[in-house]
């Protein structure tokens, strides 16, 4: 509704929003050195994933899974540096006062488990995060367990790691196949086996917002013990529906979001850090949580990941993409120059950008392309030279859609400076 205008413009310009009275802080869990690697091609050397890290701690990102230790020696290495070198860090994290916590995936078996926790012990906040499918499918087809010896095997890696750490997330793989009867038993027990943190994935992206949110309201209801742990969304986007389920899940009462920079991951990727992020800033009167990072280091993020990954984003990608601030249609050029708010739900800056821009089409007005010959310098052309100017522009856009800076100034030159 209009009159929430001034309220959402002003909450999605600020790039940090202070605690909220009546509202849950939701607790941002990245993954993208984890399950963001395992995209196919995306792999990162030491280095980028030190530098990540470090760009993950200033956005004021809670918890970053930094890898899966029992990997490989260099997964290992990389989840033990960043939890020395990037855990005790606190620039940029006075919103919460806390380190960012570093965290592990380990299987749900001991050596794991301590594998796990000898990497990721260095940090002064750390996790462990096991994991176990709870599927009848990859019971029977991956793991050939019972569903008793599902439930026992949990059960035992959740308490060998609350034994060697205070913070332990237990996900259910496969949540969202699972027969959630089930999934309460299991869940019950690693709560009684210390779980701090309990993580629904929707492993596979098959989940629909109204299912998600349905099983949160449900094993909240229902798991012994419920009210002691963190409830976490964690969504794969095979569907494209990774961030319309994320949010689906908060509304149902998760507290933990898992997201990766850009929604890299695994197949079709994960939820991205940054539509969670500007979807709860930017409406925030549909969200029961509000989130303490810094916005504005969202482009410089996304921008890192692109180029260490060598994974593009898609131009027209909801925040980070080349064309979420940029505006070709006439109609849409003339109402962006006369007051930004008539196109824009947030500001270029609120994501770390300086600007948004007016690309130059076929699509677009006289208005854009007379700003943009002001701007190049051309203050004092008549209204009859621009309209002919324009015209041409429209003629040359018509054959390479984008008219660019040069393609402008060397119109005009000709037509301007042609020798007599
Ligand atoms: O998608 C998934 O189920 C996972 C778990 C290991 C949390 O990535
Ligand atoms: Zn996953």
């Amino acid at each position: 509704p209009a009159r929430l205008d001034a309220a959402v413009r002003k909450t999605s310009q600020s790039s940090r929003a202070s605690a909220v009275v009546g509202k849950d802080r939701l607790i941002l869990f990245d993954t993208t050195l984890r399950d963001g690697e395992q995209s196919p091609g995306a792999t990162l050397n030491l280095k980028e994933k030190v530098e990540i890290a470090r760009v993950l701690s200033r956005f004021g990102v809670d918890i970053c899974e930094a890898g899966f230790p029992i990997a490989s020696p260099g997964d290992f290495e990389a989840v033990k540096t960043i939890a020395t070198e990037i855990g005790p860090l606190m620039t940029g994290r006075e919103a919460t006062g806390q380190p960012m916590r570093i965290c592990g995936l380990s299987r749900a078996s001991e050596k794991d488990i301590q594998r796990c926790f000898d990497a990721v012990k260095h940090a002064p906040l750390h996790r462990i995060h096991t994991f176990l499918a709870t599927s009848d499918i990859h019971l029977k087809h991956k793991l050939n367990i019972s569903r008793e010896e599902c439930i026992e095997r949990a059960a035992k890696a959740v308490k060998f790691a609350s034994s060697l750490s205070e913070d332990v997330e237990f996900s259910t793989e496969d949540a969202m196949r699972s027969d959630p009867k089930f999934l309460v038993e299991v869940l019950k027990e690693v709560i009684a086996a210390g779980a701090t943190t309990l993580n629904i994935p929707d492993t596979v992206g098959f989940t629909t917002p109204i299912e998600y949110q349905q099983v949160f309201e449900y094993l909240i209801a229902n798991t012994p013990g419920a009210d002691k742990v963190v409830w976490s969304t964690h969504c794969h986007n095979d569907l494209g529906l990774a961030t319309a389920n994320s949010l689906a899940g908060i509304a149902g009462g998760a507290r933990q979001v898992e997201v990766t920079v850009n929604g890299i991951g695994e197949r079709a990727g994960n939820t991205a850090i940054e539509e969670i992020i500007m979807a709860v800033r930017t409406r925030p009167q549909q969200f029961n949580v509000y989130t303490s990072v810094d916005a504005t280091q969202i482009t410089r993020a996304s921008r890192m990941v692109t180029s260490f990954t060598g994974m593009a984003v898609q131009p027209n990608k909801a925040i980070v993409g080349e064309n979420a601030f940029a505006h070709e249609a006439g109609i849409h050029q003339d109402g962006v120059l006369k007051h930004a708010e008539t196109y824009e739900i947030m500001t270029p800056e609120s994501v770390g950008l300086s600007t948004n821009s007016l690309v130059l089409g076929k699509h677009s007005g006289k208005h854009a392309y007379k700003a943009r010959l002001e701007e190049l310098g051309y203050t004092d052309l008549s209204p009859q030279q621009i309209d002919e100017f324009v015209d041409k522009f429209k003629r040359l856009a018509d054959e390479k859609k984008v008219v660019t800076d040069a393609d402008m100034e060397a119109i005009v030159a000709d037509e301007i400076y042609q020798p007599e």
